[in-house]
């Protein structure tokens, strides 16, 4: 299976096989082209895509030893994300299943991340998956392929998203989530004390906000004169915020699906804060207090990729899942969509 990737600022193209192997797997960063924004540029973005999208496809044949007649299907996403990257990556994709007369699939970005764990023959459905990334920060109740029920989401900002402006308040650059972490541990986290939006509220929605908003009080309280130790110290504390609202929300979520009578055989964790190691730690701890596993994809799995998506093709190719090459780009399309 051939996957594609171009919702946001990768162009990735990988090629798996139907055992869970990995033939290969490229990631292209933009963010150079975005960095003196901070943040992504959708036309930028776009054309990058453009420009790159059919060179990576190639490479990932050479990279897995292949040749383009040897691929059997091919996956592209088709959404959620910036519509000029997801027509470009979605076209590409068709034209090689129009050309190979070969399956197409068009893969929700989100089922990407919801199945990636799945690449680890140990994880079976149903599980509760929190998935924090840039765009996104919900917890859903993986059923089957296809089958979603978001238990929570976030009201204002992804978690993501708040590390992201976090670390441009404290100058640490763009993107911010691996900056801000780095910087994090040299700091003292219970040096300065920050709001915990929603935390021990019910249900299991997310804010950031409200953190956000604390963060630019508290830098702009420092001044001119903050060191590289307050810069850490603050960078720790914001971090220590987060993981404490991350793993009260999951909490309720895991007792939520009990109580929904779906109880989870694992939790699951999958989008690019996935990498943060001190959020790791943390729902591995509340993981093992209700006797389940943590299941985090390797660390290139976690931010986007195009294995993932190579991947829940072959998870819906296998369900006879595929799609016509009419299937449209949406720059919209929840996973669940009960929950808009
Ligand atoms: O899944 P992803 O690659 O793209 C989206 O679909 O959004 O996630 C990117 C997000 C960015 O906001 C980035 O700052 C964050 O994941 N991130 C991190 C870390 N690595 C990436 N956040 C916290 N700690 C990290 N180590
Ligand atoms: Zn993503």
């Amino acid at each position: 299976m051939l996957g594609i990737e171009t919702s946001c600022d990768e162009t990735a193209a990988s090629i798996v096989a139907a055992d869970r192997t990995i033939l290969s797997s490229i990631v292209l960063s933009q963010t150079p082209l975005h960095a003196a924004y901070g943040g992504v540029v959708p036309e930028i973005a776009a054309r990058a895509h453009l420009e790159h999208c059919d060179g990576l496809v190639r490479r990932s044949l050479d990279d897995a030893g292949l040749r383009m007649r040897d691929l059997d299907a091919v996956a592209a996403t088709v959404g959620p994300g910036l519509i000029g990257g997801l027509i470009v990556g979605a076209m590409t994709g068709k034209a090689i299943a129009l050309a190979r007369r070969i399956p197409f699939l068009a893969i929700n970005h989100l089922e990407g991340h919801a199945l990636s764990a799945r690449l680890d023959p140990g994880v079976e459905f149903p599980y509760l998956l929190l998935l924090v990334s840039g765009g996104h920060c919900q917890l859903l109740m993986v059923r089957g392929v296809g089958r979603y029920l978001r238990l929570g989401t976030t009201i204002d900002d992804a978690a993501g998203e708040a590390f992201d402006k976090t670390a441009k308040l404290l100058d640490l650059g763009y993107p911010g989530g691996p900056a801000l972490e780095r910087c994090a541990r040299a700091g003292d986290a219970r040096r300065f004390d920050l709001p915990r939006p929603l935390h021990g509220r019910a249900g299991c929605d997310f804010s950031f906000s409200g953190l956000k908003t604390a963060v630019r009080l508290l830098v702009e309280r420092l001044g001119e004169g903050r060191s590289a130790k307050d810069t850490a110290d603050v960078a720790a504390a914001f971090q220590l915020a987060v993981a404490d609202v991350i793993e009260d929300r999951t909490r309720h979520a895991l007792i939520l699906a009990q109580d929904h009578g779906h109880a989870p055989s694992a939790l699951v964790v999958a989008g690019g804060v996935a990498a943060n190691q001190a959020i790791r730690l943390r729902l591995a701890r509340l993981a093992a207090t209700h006797g389940l596993s943590l299941k985090a994809p390797p660390l290139a799995l976690c931010t986007d990729n195009a294995a993932m998506i190579a991947w829940a093709g072959l998870e819906r190719l296998a369900r006879g899942l595929t799609d016509q090459l009419d299937a449209a780009a949406r720059p919209r399309w929840p996973l669940d969509p009960e929950a808009g």
